[in-house]
């Protein structure tokens, strides 16, 4: 495996810049969301931090649940998506705002979107705070994209590598695997 020095993080997003995002998209969402009482749905374990600090700017009534995926080993995609735990609530009519930290080839979205379908919800909307264009692989819309980025793998707030650098308040390439 790869050893990973912490000089080898590259800095991409800084916690300002992300901070200030995250204001808009907020923002956004308390128009578009008022009086819909829509179900936040975070894909853990990438999105907890985004969701959490999503969720903490939005001023109107709102819900939250989890699902927790896994479709990664190291920095290759293995293409097989799982689903570790199930959201048993009722969702029927419901809207319901998907929160990823990442989209890259678009094979977890798909997923669940196909899951939470099936639950026959009202609306079913997208947040990704990162989004890899050419990367992705499908035709599915994706609603709200915090940052768009290049194809190489990134780390920190939430995101990781062989589940190391979640900690982190910014968002790093991860140098060695993108020389
Ligand atoms: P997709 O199914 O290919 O769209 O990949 C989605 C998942 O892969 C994300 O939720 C992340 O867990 C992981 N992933 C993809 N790119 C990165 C990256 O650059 N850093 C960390 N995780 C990533
Ligand atoms: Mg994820």
């Amino acid at each position: 495996m790869i050893k990973v020095q912490k000089g080898q993080l590259v800095p991409l997003f800084s916690k300002e810049v992300i901070e200030k995002r995250i204001n808009e998209i907020a923002n956004d969402i308390n128009k578009k969301f008022a009086n819909k009482n829509p179900i936040f749905i975070g894909v853990l374990n990438g999105s907890f931090i985004f969701l959490s600090d999503l969720i903490r700017r939005i001023r109107i009534e709102c819900e939250m649940d989890f699902i927790k995926t896994s479709s990664y080993e190291g920095i290759k995609s293995t293409g097989k998506i799982k689903t570790n735990s199930k959201i048993i609530r009722n969702l029927e009519n419901r809207h319901i705002i998907i929160v990823e930290d990442i989209i890259d080839t678009g094979r977890t979205i798909q997923f669940l979107s196909k899951y939470f379908e099936k639950k026959n919800p009202l609306k079913i909307s997208i947040i990704t705070l990162l989004f890899k264009p050419k990367s992705y692989k499908i035709k599915l819309n994706i609603d709200y994209i915090g940052f768009e980025i290049s194809p190489d793998f990134v780390v920190g707030y939430g995101l990781d590598y062989n589940q190391k650098f979640r900690n982190l308040d910014s968002i790093y390439y991860l140098k060695t695997l993108i020389e």
